[in-house]
């Protein structure tokens, strides 16, 4: 594969930064908003200036597809899984970021925003990583060697909570806990507590904890949810300190997705898009002085 001639290629991005702040974001259902917030909150960060890694660790490649590529057919490009095999380095499956599909026309790359690949055969990521001394640990040593080159890494976890996203939550230093709003969906912040906890209790060294609380795909109005109000009530009394800006539901999510693009390269001034940026200085990173 050949990046896009306009790009970075990450092996010349020589100048260091960080050492970045590492998030994952985590749920154990799917369809949570994991993946759109990862890709949304690192486009909006990159725009602000803060050299942004996205980690793909889900088979269904979504981070990935968003950021324009699909790994699974392009023949000779490293993925995670090629690491997990050990015949590839890590820094190899780091590629620029793309505002549209891999190969249009007016695809661009996104400056400051790179993604590690991920790719389908990491359905078997557990199997393989299982019997591996310091099995929980592998996703942590990798990052450590690109710490210094970004100021911001977002982990997008799978939708349960195995061993690959224990070792998401084992290298990041912060966890947001992505939700829409339900009560059978609040209930799984508390199962992430638990997990991190029990983490914490078996390796005391592992300082990550639930830091940020996202709710997505919020009703804009009442008609779209009679049990809206409640458990929006309930998530900001049992997590007012952490509850970053909720972002709308927006038919436009779901189109980009389609269109394999960040929404600010599809609807810039929607309100998801718009919530997407609010999400972003939330987490600490205000757009940067040049
Ligand atoms: N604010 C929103 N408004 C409308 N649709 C949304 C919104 N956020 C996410 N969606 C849609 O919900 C679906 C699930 O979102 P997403 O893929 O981000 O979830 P996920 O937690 O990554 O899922 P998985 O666990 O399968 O990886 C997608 O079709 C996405 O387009
Ligand atoms: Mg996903």
């Amino acid at each position: 594969m050949t990046v896009q001639p306009d790009s970075i290629p990450y092996s010349l991005v020589l100048a260091d930064r960080g050492p970045a702040r590492t998030f994952a974001v985590v749920n154990q259902s799917g369809g949570a908003g994991k993946t759109t917030s990862v890709v949304n909150i690192g486009a909006c960060a990159a725009e602000y200036g803060y050299r942004t890694l996205i980690v793909g660790l889900d088979a269904q490649c979504d981070a990935s597809v968003l950021c324009g590529y699909e790994p699974d057919m392009m023949a000779g490009q490293p993925t995670l899984y090629d690491v997990l095999l050990g015949v590839a380095d890590f820094e190899d499956t780091i590629v620029p970021a793309l505002s549209g599909r891999y190969g249009d026309k007016d695809t661009k790359a996104i400056e400051n925003l790179y993604i590690a690949l991920e790719s389908s055969n990491l359905e078997d990521a557990e199997q393989i990583l299982g019997p591996k001394t310091g099995r929980e640990f592998w996703l942590r040593g990798l990052l450590e060697k690109v710490r210094d080159k970004f100021d911001l890494i977002l982990i997008d976890c799978p939708g349960n909570l195995g061993l690959i996203v224990v070792n998401a939550l084992v290298a990041c230093d912060e966890v947001i806990g992505a939700v829409k709003p339900g009560w059978k969906e609040l209930r799984a912040l508390t199962r992430i507590e638990l997990k991190i906890e029990d983490i914490q209790a078996v390796f005391p060294g592992v300082k990550s904890y639930l830091s940020k609380v996202l709710v997505v795909d919020a009703p804009t109005h009442r008609s779209q949810g009679a049990v809206y109000d409640d458990s929006k009530k309930s998530v900001e009394s049992a997590y007012a300190d952490k509850l970053l800006p909720m972002v709308r539901r927006s038919p436009r999510i779901p189109e980009a997705y389609a269109a394999q693009k960040a929404l600010r390269f599809f609807d810039r001034a929607g309100d998801a898009t718009q919530d997407y940026y609010k999400v972003t200085k939330g987490l600490g990173f205000p757009r940067r002085k040049r």
